[in-house]
């Protein structure tokens, strides 16, 4: 059996039945100096399990501040990446070196789901937050959704549309940023975002990332660009939804104030929605103006008020909202799993992020009902070689199966009541312990799996 460091001294285990995020918490030692032995030593296991679940969670260890947050991580990886073209303002937290607020834009502004900078050429392969300071009062979570499960959940029509116009984006920004506009993109200037006013700089900048760049006669920066709708996975090779539609079209900031309303039913949220509804309705559907980073398909045509509404949909469907815990670390899949902030009003909430490894996106997908209808067929050949030949007869397989969703709760439970344990291996157990826990697994406090083995990909 494959040796792991300290895999004996803490849990693993689920908050639901998404599987997202998997938690590791200390069973008796919550020190700073565990965890970097603990994140070092493992550093291949947890990255597969990244890969796998997405989302992992770091739960009940000493992290105190940015730089002991910082430390963690980069004991995990450590060549963080300082680059940040996306939209929201962010500062250095003092006292580390590639550590930074997670957004300086106020708590009760929703910002919805999202890859990190997926409209950036090169995003960033993994990104990692940290908990400073929780919410006290509703909302405030870093809510995290599978972008993987997305074109299972659109329509057809839908898909295929975006795959053939593509999306083309517009961002506009003027010099310096206006803090107090209800649009996240207007709150940074470009010599704010780009570090510079040297314009020959910039445009060399924007040069690498294939964007053509100009300037108007009020100075404002002018950039647009086309970008598929979807990527598939780096590793596994699966369609993920990676664009920001959800986060820059007109109707997003009283839609997603309006989910939180409905999640929290904190009456703030609500008039805050109807107030930015109006507001949005008068700016953007009457008056036509444009957010400052705008998207549209590919020939200029908007995307329809309904078309987002099933878009929304569709990822709030596969949303899991985690409350966080002081302390708390959270290692993402960029290229698979997106975040987003539930507003709150505690103003006292403090998320720092950073990220690693920029990887460019050359894998899109090009033909949505193929990669549906081969996926469906996939799942249908293994749910009937499951079910109608009953031809399962190692856990192994039984549990890959469960997981892919082609056998239900009680197919699974009878075959695994089929199987003589007598033959099973340890690592057989242990897969599924796992499985079969799924409705135990909402307990937090449940000691969970340790045997590393299981936790080994195929
Ligand atoms: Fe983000």
């Amino acid at each position: 059996m494959e040796h792991h460091f300290g895999m004996d001294k803490v849990n693993i285990y689920f908050l639901n039945n998404k599987k997202q995020p998997l938690i590791i918490s200390p069973r008796w030692d919550p020190s700073l100096s565990f965890l970097c032995s603990f994140l070092r030593e493992n550093r291949t296991w947890i990255d597969e399990t990244i890969l796998r679940h997405g989302a992992v969670l770091i739960r009940g260890f000493e992290v105190k501040d940015g730089a002991t947050f910082e430390r963690a991580i980069m004991s995990y990886q450590p060549s963080l990446n300082c680059t940040y073209r996306g939209t929201s303002p962010r500062n250095k937290i003092k006292g580390t070196t590639s550590i930074f607020s997670a957004a300086e834009v106020p708590v009760n502004f929703p910002i919805a789901q999202h890859l990190e900078m997926s409209f950036l050429s090169a995003p960033p392969r993994q990104l990692y937050f940290g908990c400073l300071k929780e919410s006290q009062t509703a909302g405030g979570e870093t809510a995290l959704c599978n972008f993987k499960q997305i074109i299972h959940d659109l329509p057809d029509d839908l898909c295929q549309k975006l795959l053939e116009k593509k999306l083309k984006y517009t961002r506009r920004q003027r010099r310096v940023g206006n803090k107090s506009s209800h649009d996240v993109s207007d709150q940074n200037g470009w010599s704010e975002i780009f570090k510079t006013t040297n314009k020959e700089d910039i445009k060399q900048m924007c040069k690498e990332e294939g964007e053509e760049v100009y300037w108007d006669e009020e100075e404002n920066f002018i950039s647009t660009w086309l970008s598929e709708p979807f990527q598939l996975h780096p590793v596994t090779n699966e369609p993920v939804w990676f664009n920001h539609i959800q986060v820059f079209h007109w109707t997003t900031f009283p839609a997603e104030l309006f989910h939180a309303f409905l999640r929290t039913w904190d009456l703030r949220f609500l008039m805050r929605a109807l107030y930015l509804g109006f507001l949005c309705i008068f700016k953007y559907a009457l008056l036509q103006q444009q957010m400052s980073l705008n998207i549209t398909y590919g020939d200029g045509t908007p995307i329809s008020f309904w078309e987002m509404s099933i878009i929304r949909n569709a990822i709030y469907k596969n949303m899991v909202y985690s409350r966080w815990k002081e302390g708390d670390i959270l290692l993402l899949d960029n290229f698979s799993t997106s975040h987003g902030r539930q507003p709150t009003y505690d103003k006292g909430r403090k998320v720092v992020v950073c990220w690693s490894n920029p990887l460019k996106k050359s894998n899109a997908l090009k033909n949505c009902v193929d990669a549906k209808s081969s996926i469906f067929q996939g799942r249908e050949a293994l749910h009937s070689t499951a079910i109608h030949s009953k031809s399962i007869d190692d856990p192994v397989i039984a549990e890959s199966h469960y997981e892919q969703d082609t056998l239900t709760d009680t197919d699974f439970t009878s075959l695994i009541g089929s199987i003589d344990s007598d033959t099973l291996k340890e690592r057989d157990f242990a897969r599924l312990n796992l499985s079969s826990s799924k409705a135990l697994s909402t307990n937090e406090k449940q000691p969970f799996i340790t045997d590393p083995s299981f936790w080994k990909m195929d």
